[in-house]
């Protein structure tokens, strides 16, 4: 986590932030790593990321055409996707320094995810990308969700997880907790790399995250396993 006098001193050692405090020290860490957040992406994944965009853009199950916001867009990678697949495509994020560094034609809003200046079922279909954990709060994100999209729309979320078999687990947790850390300090900022990995905590338990998406008011609920188990993406289908 970047120094931040909300947040509490960077490093491993410190409790993870909440509330307000968590909102301020989000922005200016992903402020801070926007300019080499691709690369630093390609390299940690092994280039995994693109191939789990391109199935959460094929897992939305939308017709060409459909009207979709990419929620906590960054630099634009999934609207790249959408808009290739033939979408119209939003872009949304908090970030200036993320949306500055964003590569793509689609139109981009500076919102908060759980507060966003578009009308009730206005969407055909959002999709978020590794940013659930970065979220203040998920349950008044998924109710947001559930205000934009029509009925029968449909939501894909991609993020990342941890592998059930113990030994992919381990492997996994090893990488994430200290290989992650030095390849982002070799090319980012280190303490913004340390914060990621740990980032994870913040998401609750796979069935009460499930749980929060049917009670926003989605139903087909499917949590598929990417790679692993080290990336989930979940869908559902707007009630
Ligand atoms: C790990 S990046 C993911 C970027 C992109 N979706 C991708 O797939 O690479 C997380 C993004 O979430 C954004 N973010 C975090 N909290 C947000 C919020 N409350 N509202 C909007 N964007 C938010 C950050 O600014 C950052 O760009």
């Amino acid at each position: 986590m970047p120094p931040s006098e909300d947040s509490g001193p960077s490093g491993t050692n410190v409790d993870l932030p909440s509330g307000a405090a968590k909102a301020v020290a989000v922005r200016r860490m992903f402020d801070s790593i926007a300019p080499r957040y691709d690369l630093v992406n390609r390299i940690m994944t092994f280039r995994m990321d693109v191939a789990w965009r391109r199935r959460t853009v094929s897992m939305l199950e939308l017709p060409a055409g459909s009207i979709v916001m990419d929620v906590a867009c960054g630099t634009g990678d999934l609207c790249r996707d959408l808009s290739g697949a033939g979408h119209s495509v939003v872009g949304l994020d908090m970030s200036w320094g993320m949306l500055a560094a964003a590569r793509t034609d689609a139109p981009l809003l500076h919102a908060d995810a759980l507060k966003q200046p578009v009308g009730e079922g206005s969407l055909d279909g959002l999709t978020c990308g590794f940013a659930l954990r970065n979220f203040t709060s998920l349950e008044p994100f998924f109710f947001e969700a559930a205000r934009l999209v029509r009925s029968g729309g449909r939501i894909a979320l991609l993020e990342v997880d941890s592998p059930v078999n113990p030994l992919l687990r381990f492997g996994h947790a090893f990488y994430f907790g200290r290989v992650v850390p030095l390849v982002g300090g070799l090319f980012s900022d280190r303490d913004a790399y340390r914060y990621l990995p740990r980032s994870v905590a913040y998401l609750p338990p796979e069935e009460d995250l499930l749980s929060m998406v049917a009670a926003a008011g989605f139903g087909e609920v499917q949590k598929t396993r990417l790679s692993g188990g080290i990336a989930q993406l979940i869908t559902a289908t707007r009630s």
